[in-house]
């Protein structure tokens, strides 16, 4: 009873404060300094991520929110090129995280396989100073196209990664080919594509197969997303009238130079290791692992860049990618991953280099395409 109360008196003071609170969720010592003003903290988040609690659940998941509030407040002091946040997991622990989002993509980590066929292929490479220095498909591009990338989606407890990285994929080439940017279906693959395993898990090269075979992708709005396997598929098998079409897809070979050629012709898919708390708390910034090479999760990667510091020996090459996490993770909803990693050139870090592909689209007649850089 007493205990309640203290609680009641403790959302009396977080609603007062709400109201009057700074916008940023940025933790500060003033945050941490008292149970109330954690508590208050927690309300403002609880807002910001529309999440409602019930009463016992929300004491308890109190504190798991105050044990990850410290934990990436420390963190964060720390001199690390990126940040980690309280962001729509603040309130779960690794643990749940892992088993609610875990693995989503299906691919064997043993990757050997695949990296002798990438070896077979360098011969196609071309060097790295023919490549532009920056590239980012979230941009309007050359002669007034479109964007080619959509705005970020939100798998929410579906482990469809796998079908989000190969839709934004289908979506960054259908733009640059047709300059129509489209949201195309996620749900469509998790209901129909048999050879994947809907929410749990499947893989990309899949998801291709599928469209491929189906003879197109609908689009989102014909077919939207509920965040669940409806359990059958709800696409006529011959429905030609909106869908978006590709002609195949390719493999790219597991190198940096490779990876980043690919990424200047179109948004490409990649596999990699993001079980880690490091990973799942990511808030902004070059993310430089800790990491391994288990693939267990994939997304898009729409560019790459390099950081602007002054001292030249302080920037950092990344790659920008697109997670399925809605905006609230991340950098409104991407992350950027070192690139340029000697240490791993072989793997790229988190392995990101091991298992990338994309589709491919061909022009069609009437369509007039000025493009310069396929
Ligand atoms: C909620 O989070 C967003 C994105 O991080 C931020 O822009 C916004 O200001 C936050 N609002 C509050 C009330 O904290
Ligand atoms: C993530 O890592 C933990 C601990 O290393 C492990 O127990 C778990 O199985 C891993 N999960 C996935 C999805 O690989
Ligand atoms: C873009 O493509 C979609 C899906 O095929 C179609 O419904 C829409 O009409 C197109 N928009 C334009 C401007 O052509
Ligand atoms: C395609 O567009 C370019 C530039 O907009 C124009 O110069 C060219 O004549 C067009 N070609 C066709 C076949 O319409």
């Amino acid at each position: 009873m007493a205990r309640a109360l203290a609680m009641m008196l403790l959302m009396a003071i977080a609603l007062t404060t709400t109201m009057s609170a700074a916008s940023t969720m940025d933790i500060t010592d003033k945050d941490l300094a008292s149970e109330e003003s954690l508590w208050a903290m927690y309300e403002r988040w609880c807002e910001n991520h529309s999440v409602e609690r019930e009463i016992g659940d929300k004491t308890r998941r109190f504190n798991v929110f105050k044990e990850n509030a410290r934990m990436i407040h420390e963190f964060n002091q720390q001199d690390v090129p990126y940040k980690l946040s309280l962001n729509l997991f603040g309130d779960m622990t690794d643990e749940e995280v892992e088993r609610t989002y875990g693995r989503c993509s299906n691919i064997r980590s043993n990757s050997r396989k695949r990296r002798h066929q990438g070896r077979l292929t360098q011969g196609s490479i071309i060097a790295r100073e023919d490549l532009p220095a920056a590239v980012d498909w979230r941009m309007m591009g050359y002669d007034q196209r479109p964007s080619a990338v959509t705005n970020v989606k939100r798998q929410g407890t579906c482990g469809g990664c796998w079908a989000f990285a190969a839709i934004a994929a289908v979506e960054g080439i259908n733009s640059i080919k047709t300059r129509n940017l489209t949201s195309l279906s996620v749900q469509q693959l998790l209901d129909c594509d048999k050879g994947n395993e809907g929410c749990r898990g499947g893989n990309a090269e899949g998801a291709f197969k599928y469209i491929i075979h189906h003879g197109g992708i609908e689009t989102e709005a014909e077919y939207p997303y509920v965040g669940h396997e409806h359990g059958r598929c709800l696409v006529p098998k011959q429905d030609q009238n909106t869908v978006v079409t590709i002609d195949g897809y390719k493999q790219v070979p597991p190198n940096e130079v490779a990876l980043m050629q690919a990424v200047a012709a179109q948004p490409v898919v990649v596999a990699l290791d993001a079980n880690s708390t490091a990973f799942r708390r990511y808030g902004g910034g070059v993310f430089v692992g800790p990491c391994g090479t288990d693939l267990n999760h994939e997304m898009t990667v729409v560019g790459y860049g390099t950081t602007n510091e002054q001292d030249s020996k302080k920037r950092m090459d990344y790659w920008i990618i697109k997670n399925s996490l809605g905006p609230e993770w991340g950098e409104n909803g991407y992350i950027r991953i070192a690139r340029d990693v000697n240490s791993q050139a072989e793997d790229g870090l988190c392995g990101i280099l091991i298992y990338a592909s994309y589709p491919v689209k061909f022009k069609r007649k009437g369509v007039n395409d000025t493009m310069k850089i396929v």
